[in-house]
C-alpha cells in the first residue's frame, strides 16, 4: 500500500516535471569556455530542461556530443556560427545564459574587459532580438555593469526589450559571501544567507552584513566587506593569467537558470535570486540597474525588493557605490547608441 502510493506520487511529480520540462529549450552562448562547460554540464542534470543547445564560436558540437552522452532526458545540440548556427541555437529558448566573452588576467578590472565584450554582447542581442525576444536573458559575461544596459538597449532598438526578463547574473557574490561569512563564524554556509546589492564589480559590490542576524567586529566587518567584494581578484590570482572563476561561476549560474525555469514554468512561488536589473531604487541619481533581491513569477521579475534597513556602515559602502555604477551604466548605454 505504502509502496503504491509511493510509486503513485513518483509518477505524477515526473508527469509534472516532463510537461514543464517540454517548454524549455535553455540555450547557453559561449558553451565552450572556462564557464559554459561546466554550467552546459549542470544544466544536463537539470530536470526541468528540455532542450539544451550550446552555442560558441569554436568547439560547441564537441562539448553537445560528450555532454549529451548523459543519460538525462534533456535533447543536446552543438552550433557554431556556420550554417545559421546562432539562429538555430536561439529559436524558441525560454532561457538564453551567456557566458561569452574574454576573462580577466592578473592585473586588470573587469572594466578592461569592455572593449572587447561589449561587442560580443551586443552582436548576441541583437540575435536574440530576432531569434526569441520573449526569452529570459541571463548576463553572465563582463563587465556585468555595463554588458546588461548594452544588452538592453540593444533589445529596445529592435522593440522587444522586456526588463522583466533581463538578469546580470550575481549570484556568485552571494555564493561567496555565503561562504565567507560561515568560516569565519564556524557556521555551515547553508544557513548563512547574506545579503548583497550594487553591482558586480570591485565597490559596487555591497553586502548587507548587519541583515544576517550574526555579530560583527569593526576589524571583522572590514575583511570581511573586502574579500566579497574583491573575491573574484583572488580566483584570477591563483589561476596566475590562465582565466577568472569558472566552476564556482558555473554552479552561482546553474543555480540562477534553475530558479528562472522553476518560477517561470514550474509554477514555484516564493523564488528569490539577487540579480542585477532594471530597477528604480536608484533611478533619480542616474543608476537604471541595480541588484537587489527579486522575486520571480511567470513572467519573471515580479518584485524587487528594496533594501530593508541598513547600517552607516553600508550606507557609506552604497554612497562609494552608486556614482561607480552610474558610470559603468553611462559606458554600456552610450556604446550601444
Ligand atoms: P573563456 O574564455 O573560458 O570562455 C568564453 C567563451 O566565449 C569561449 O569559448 C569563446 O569562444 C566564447 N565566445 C567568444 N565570443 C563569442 C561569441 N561572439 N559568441 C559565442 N561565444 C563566444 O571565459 P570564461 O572564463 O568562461 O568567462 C566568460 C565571461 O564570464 C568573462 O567575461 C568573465 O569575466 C565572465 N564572468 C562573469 C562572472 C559573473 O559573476 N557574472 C563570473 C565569472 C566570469
Ligand atoms: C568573478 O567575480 O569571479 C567574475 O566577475 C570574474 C572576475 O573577473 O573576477
Amino acid at each position: 500500500m505504502f509502496a503504491t502510493s509511493r510509486l503513485f506520487s513518483v509518477a505524477a511529480k515526473r508527469s509534472f516535471s516532463t510537461s514543464a520540462a517540454n517548454l524549455t529549450k535553455v540555450a547557453v552562448l559561449g558553451a565552450a569556455g572556462g564557464i559554459g562547460q561546466p554550467l552546459s554540464l549542470l544544466l544536463k542534470e537539470n530536470p526541468n530542461v528540455s532542450h539544451l543547445s550550446l552555442y560558441d564560436i569554436v568547439n560547441a558540437p564537441g562539448v553537445a556530443a560528450d555532454i549529451g552522452h548523459i543519460n538525462t532526458n534533456s535533447k543536446v545540440t552543438g552550433h557554431t556560427p556556420e550554417n545559421d548556427g546562432l539562429k538555430e541555437a536561439l529559436t524558441d529558448a525560454h532561457v538564453v545564459v551567456i557566458p561569452a566573452g574574454i576573462p580577466r588576467k592578473p592585473g586588470m578590472t573587469r572594466d578592461d574587459l569592455f572593449n572587447t565584450n561589449a561587442s560580443i554582447v551586443r552582436d548576441l542581442a541583437t540575435a536574440a532580438a530576432k531569434y526569441c525576444p520573449n526569452a529570459h536573458f541571463l548576463i553572465i559575461s563582463n563587465p556585468v555593469n555595463s554588458t546588461v544596459p548594452i544588452f538592453a538597449e540593444t533589445m529596445k532598438k529592435a522593440g522587444v526589450f522586456n526588463p522583466k526578463r533581463l538578469y546580470g547574473v550575481t549570484t556568485l557574490d552571494v555564493v561567496r559571501a555565503s561562504r565567507f561569512v560561515a568560516e569565519v563564524k564556524n557556521l555551515d554556509p547553508k544557513d548563512v544567507k547574506v545579503t548583497v546589492v550594487g553591482g558586480h564589480s570591485g565597490v559596487t559590490i555591497v553586502p548587507l552584513l548587519s541583515q544576517t542576524g550574526l555579530e560583527f567586529t569593526k576589524e571583522e566587518l572590514d575583511a570581511l566587506t573586502h574579500r566579497i567584494q574583491f573575491g573574484g581578484d583572488e580566483v584570477v590570482q591563483a589561476k596566475n593569467g590562465t582565466g577568472s572563476a569558472t566552476l564556482s561561476m558555473a554552479y552561482a549560474g546553474a543555480r540562477m537558470a534553475n530558479s528562472v525555469l522553476e518560477a517561470t514554468v514550474g509554477g514555484k512561488k516564493g523564488v528569490v535570486e539577487p540579480s542585477f536589473v532594471k530597477s528604480d531604487i536608484f533611478a533619480s541619481e542616474g543608476v537604471e540597474y541595480f541588484s537587489t533581491n527579486i522575486e520571480l513569477g511567470p513572467e519573471g521579475v515580479e518584485k524587487i525588493q528594496g533594501l530593508g534597513e541598513i547600517s552607516a556602515y553600508e550606507k557609506e559602502l552604497i554612497s562609494k557605490a552608486v556614482p561607480e555604477l552610474k558610470k559603468n551604466i553611462v559606458k554600456g548605454n552610450e556604446f550601444a547608441q
